[in-house]
């Protein structure tokens, strides 16, 4: 099960975090990959890990937000491998402020970047995926566009996040006649660039205690055997599903 041999991998916001531990479990399991982000030194130096792994890895510098650039970047992947058989929208930050103080380029930045950018590289990718009458597409959304908190203030990220759960039930819906999943992943907490300072407070850290039944944040590499399931050719009949990992937060 799981042979991700000549398979190609996109992953989103593969220059740290969450998106840069996904691209080793992928490498892990043989899959060749792309890696996309800003940052590019920080994505030739992964991708050089990776390939001492034995296994293909292309760098691609690409601000997700930048719909231009990102037809540029699947142009790319498309010459280099000449197919994409899974997709992992992963880029994402935020804004934090609520919903009384929250400005509009603190709305629009945390929109555009975890919102309409899915739907950019979606559009992108997917073309590639419908030529070839196969794809996986794995949206990472959050626990946050699930519920909401009372420990953060973010209203942006819970709109932003939401709108990526249910974008993965339309997209589920209309590409299935290609062939083509989609799913997505909600992350519990994870200590990364994103919320280590928010998430290294002794305030933070009791919430979090009485919050998640499990009783503690996820490791690296904990989201990666989700993520490789919804992936995999085995997952063939799963689509449209809605998967938090979590530690059980929004089970309560
Ligand atoms: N950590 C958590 O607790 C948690 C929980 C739930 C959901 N998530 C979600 O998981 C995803 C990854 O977050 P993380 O925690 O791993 O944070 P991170 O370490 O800050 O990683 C974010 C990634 O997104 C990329 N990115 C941000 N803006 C971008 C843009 N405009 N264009 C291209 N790439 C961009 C960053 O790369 P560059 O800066 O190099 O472009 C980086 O690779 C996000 O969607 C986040 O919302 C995280």
């Amino acid at each position: 099960m799981f042979n991700f041999k000549n398979r190609v991998v996109v992953i989103s916001g593969a220059s740290s975090g969450l998106g840069a531990q996904m691209a080793k479990g992928f490498a892990e399991q043989g899959a060749d990959l792309v890696l996309m982000a800003r940052r590019l030194d920080r994505l030739e130096t992964l991708a050089g890990e990776l390939s001492a792994m034995g296994v293909k890895c292309l760098p691609v510098k690409c601000d997700v937000t930048d719909s231009a650039m990102v037809d540029d970047a699947a142009a790319a992947v498309e010459k280099e491998f000449g197919k994409v058989d899974v997709l992992i929208n992963c880029a994402g930050s935020a804004k934090n402020a609520g919903v009384i103080d929250m400005t509009d380029e603190e709305w629009d930045f945390t929109m555009t970047t975890d919102l309409t950018s899915v739907f950019y590289v979606t559009r992108a990718f997917a073309k590639i995926m419908k030529k070839a009458g196969y794809g996986r597409i794995i949206n990472i959304a959050s626990m946050y566009g699930l519920v909401g908190n009372t420990a953060i203030d973010t209203v942006a990220y819970h709109a932003s996040k939401g709108g990526v759960v249910n974008m993965t039930r339309a997209v589920a819906a209309e590409l299935a006649k290609y062939n083509i999943t989609c799913n997505a992943i909600c992350p519990g907490y994870f200590a990364t660039e994103l919320t280590e300072a928010v998430l290294s407070t002794d305030e933070f850290t009791a919430y979090m205690k009485a919050t998640v039944p499990l009783g503690r944040y996820g490791n690296s590499g904990e989201l990666n055997a989700g993520a490789i399931f919804l992936a995999s050719e085995e997952a063939s009949y799963v689509t449209g599903v809605i998967l938090p990992i979590d530690g059980g937060y929004t089970a309560v």
